[in-house]
């Protein structure tokens, strides 16, 4: 009789250890990548210079150990994930963040949401890594002194909604091609920048099938040919757009 209730014990035992072991090794899980998640923003800190304070939230101290509490970083409600980063100067006036952006970017395996615009990358290029960021819906890199080609990668974030690269110092290296693999563009402003190479660029826009918003101004745009006009499907989903100071005067326009 005992013996039978001990082993019967033993089951009930055996049974709650089984249903505890994966909650245990997800919570493991969860701690070795919250670690992860603070070591890739704390060396994403380290290659910045930051004269006005704005990363001062962050540190390895153990204070400051909630990075979801950081200035900028968004966590997911559900998953505790960081899946936001925004960082830009604390006001109009005060130094903007120097630098470069760290590799340790990638380490952020859920991010979503990438606004660094108004800072000052110091006539540095897009890094290429940019486009292996690939659960971005939200990229602005605006205002921000980039300097060089715009990287084909970034045709690698095709869940990419909103994407603002304008007012740097980019040229386009040929054709727009990378642009058509984002099809679920709805924002794009590539405005004052060099697109004078891209031929192909109404083409591409034009058939970009839910784009809402798009500002080419001041882009250097290649004229408009006849022959341009046959392959295309015209986005319908268009509301704004903007192609002040380019020199089309002799385009025809669709
Ligand atoms: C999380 O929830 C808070 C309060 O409900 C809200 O203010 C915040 O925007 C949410 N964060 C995200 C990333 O959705
Ligand atoms: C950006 O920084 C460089 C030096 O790194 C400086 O020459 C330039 O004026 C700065 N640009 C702005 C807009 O502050
Ligand atoms: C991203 O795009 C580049 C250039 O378009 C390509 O060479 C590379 O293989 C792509 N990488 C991934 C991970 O898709
Ligand atoms: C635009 O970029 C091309 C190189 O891609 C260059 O030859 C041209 O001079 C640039 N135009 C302007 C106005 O900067
Ligand atoms: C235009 O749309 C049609 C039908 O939706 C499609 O078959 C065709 O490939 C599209 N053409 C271009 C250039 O995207
Ligand atoms: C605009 O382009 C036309 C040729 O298409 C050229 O004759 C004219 O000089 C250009 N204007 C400016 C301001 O660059």
């Amino acid at each position: 009789m005992t013996v039978g209730i001990r082993l019967l014990q033993q089951l009930f035992l055996l049974v709650i250890l089984l249903q505890l072991e994966p909650r245990v090794a997800d919570s493991n899980n969860m701690i070795r990548c919250i670690d992860e998640e603070r070591e890739a923003l704390l060396t994403f800190k380290e290659s910045l210079v930051d004269e006005s304070g704005v990363l001062s939230s962050w540190g390895p101290e153990d204070e400051k150990r909630d990075r979801c509490k950081w200035a900028g970083v968004g966590c997911s409600n559900r998953t505790g994930h960081v899946i936001k980063l925004e960082i830009q100067p604390i006001d109009f006036g005060s130094f903007p963040l120097r630098g470069t952006i760290s590799p340790a970017l990638l380490q952020l395996h859920r991010l979503t949401y990438l606004d660094l615009s108004l800072n000052n990358f110091s006539g540095s290029p897009i890094p290429e890594f940019i486009g292996s960021l690939t659960k971005l819906s939200y990229l602005d890199l605006s205002f921000a002194e980039f300097e060089g080609p715009i990287p084909s990668h970034l045709g690698n974030l095709s869940a990419l909604q909103h994407l603002d690269l304008s007012l740097n110092h980019l040229f386009s290296v040929g054709n727009l091609d990378w642009l058509s693999h984002l099809s679920s563009l709805t924002y794009l402003d590539l405005g004052s920048n060099n697109l004078s190479r891209s031929t192909d660029w109404l083409q591409v826009v034009g058939n970009l099938p839910l784009l809402t918003t798009l500002y080419l101004y001041r882009c250097h745009l290649p004229p408009i040919v006849p022959l341009s006009l046959s392959n295309l499907n015209y986005s319908t989903s268009l509301q704004f757009l903007e192609l002040s100071e380019n020199n089309l005067t002799n385009s025809i326009y669709p």
